[in-house]
C-alpha cells in the first residue's frame, strides 16, 4: 500500500524546486491549505446553519455577495497573516488591496491575489464551488508597504498558483511552476493528501463549457466554434463555477470558454484571481489559456485589481482549434 503523503509534507519535499527557498513560500501554502480547511467546514454546513442567503451588499465589482464570500474572505486573510510571509493581498471582494500586519523580526516577500469564493452562486443549491489563489513574489522593497504594483504583474510572474474545490469530495490542486499535483481532504484525519500527482491534461476531451444561453450575444467567430463543438458531438457542462468547470477540463479534457457578450464587451471572469491562476494551472498541466481575442492570458499586463477578460481554456489542441476559427472567421466582411 502507498504511504499517506499529506500536503505539509510534500510542500516541504518541495521547498527545494523553489528558487528562493527559505520556506516562505511553503509558509504561506501552509496558511492557504488551513484557510481551506476551515471554509471547507462552513461550505459543508452552509445547508445546516443561518448562513445561506445574500448578505444584502454589493462588492468592488457591483456582484452579489453571499455570506460565504466575506467569510471564507476573512478567514483567507487571517490565515495569510499567520506565517506572516505575505505582505499584503488583493481579493475579489475588496475593492483595493489590503496590507497585512507585519510580524517581528519578518520582511515579508510575497502579495496574494484570490477569489475566496468562486461559484457562489451555486451555494444555496449545493452545486460545487471553490477558492482560487495566486502568489507573487513582490516588486517592492520588502521593508516598505506593498504597492498596487506589486499586483499589477503578469500571470507569468506568479510564482505559484491553485485552487481548491469544495465538490464531492474537496481537493486543493496547486503549481509552483514544476507540475500540478492535486490533494483530497481526508475528513477524517482532516489532512489533505496526495491523491493526484503530476496532473497532465489530455490533448483533447470530449466537453466543451460555456454559457450557450449567450451564444446570440457571442461574436460570429465565436459562434462557428461553439457550432463546430456541437457537430462534433462534444458534450455540453457548464456548472457556473469556473473551478469546477475547468476542474473537469484539467482531468477529463475539453476547453471552457467565457467570451464577450454585449453585457460583458471585455468578459466577465477577472483576471488576476479568477483566469491568471487557472491559466497557470492549466499551462502547467500542457493545456492553453488564450483571451478570445488570442492574447496568452498569462501574458497581459494588468491595469487593474478587477480587471475582466475574455477566456478560452483548455486543452492545447482545442485551444488551438478555436484560435483558427477565430482568425478564419472575424476577417470575414460584415
Ligand atoms: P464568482 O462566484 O466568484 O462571482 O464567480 C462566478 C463566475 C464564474 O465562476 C462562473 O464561471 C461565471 O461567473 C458564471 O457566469 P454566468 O452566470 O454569466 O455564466
Ligand atoms: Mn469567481
Ligand atoms: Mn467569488
Amino acid at each position: 500500500m502507498n504511504r499517506i503523503v499529506t500536503l505539509d509534507e510534500f510542500i516541504l519535499r518541495r521547498q527545494k524546486d523553489f528558487p528562493y527557498a527559505t520556506g516562505e513560500l511553503t509558509g504561506l501554502l501552509r496558511d492557504i491549505g488551513v484557510a481551506a480547511k476551515i471554509v471547507n467546514r462552513e461550505v459543508n454546513k452552509a445547508g445546516l446553519v443561518n448562513i445561506l442567503g445574500f448578505a444584502g451588499e454589493e462588492n468592488a465589482t457591483g456582484d452579489k455577495v453571499a455570506k460565504l464570500d466575506i467569510y471564507a474572505n476573512e478567514k483567507l486573510i487571517e490565515c495569510l497573516s499567520n506565517s506572516g510571509e505575505c505582505c499584503a493581498i488583493a481579493s475579489e471582494e475588496n475593492e483595493d488591496y489590503v496590507p497585512l500586519p507585519v510580524l517581528d523580526g519578518k520582511s515579508p516577500k510575497y502579495v496574494v491575489v484570490f477569489d475566496p469564493l468562486d461559484g457562489s452562486s451555486n451555494i444555496d443549491v449545493n452545486v460545487p464551488v471553490g477558492t482560487i489563489f495566486g502568489i507573487y513574489r513582490r516588486k517592492s522593497n520588502a521593508s516598505e508597504p506593498a504597492t498596487l504594483e506589486d499586483f499589477l504583474q503578469r500571470g507569468s510572474q506568479l510564482v505559484a498558483a491553485g485552487y481548491v474545490l469544495y465538490g464531492t469530495s474537496t481537493l486543493l490542486v496547486y503549481s509552483t511552476g514544476h507540475g500540478v499535483n492535486g490533494f483530497t481532504l481526508d475528513p477524517t484525519i482532516g489532512e489533505f493528501c496526495l491523491s493526484h500527482p503530476d496532473i497532465q491534461m489530455p490533448k483533447r476531451g470530449r466537453y466543451y463549457s460555456v454559457n450557450q444561453g449567450y451564444y446570440l450575444k457571442f461574436d460570429v467567430e465565436m459562434r462557428r466554434y461553439i457550432d463546430h463543438c456541437s457537430d462534433l458531438n462534444l458534450r455540453l457542462r457548464y456548472i457556473g463555477s469556473m473551478v469546477a468547470d475547468v476542474h473537469r477540463i484539467l482531468f477529463q479534457g475539453g476547453i471552457f470558454l467565457y467570451p464577450n457578450t454585449r453585457k460583458y464587451p471585455h468578459g466577465k471572469l477577472r483576471l488576476l484571481y479568477e483566469c491568471n491562476p487557472l491559466s497557470f494551472i492549466v499551462e502547467q498541466a500542457g493545456g492553453k489559456a488564450v483571451s478570445c481575442q488570442l492574447a496568452r492570458i498569462l501574458d497581459i499586463e494588468p491595469r487593474d485589481l478587477h480587471q475582466r477578460t475574455t477566456i478560452a481554456i483548455g486543452s492545447a489542441e482545442m485551444v488551438d482549434e478555436m484560435v483558427d476559427f477565430v482568425q478564419r472567421y472575424s476577417a470575414l466582411p460584415v
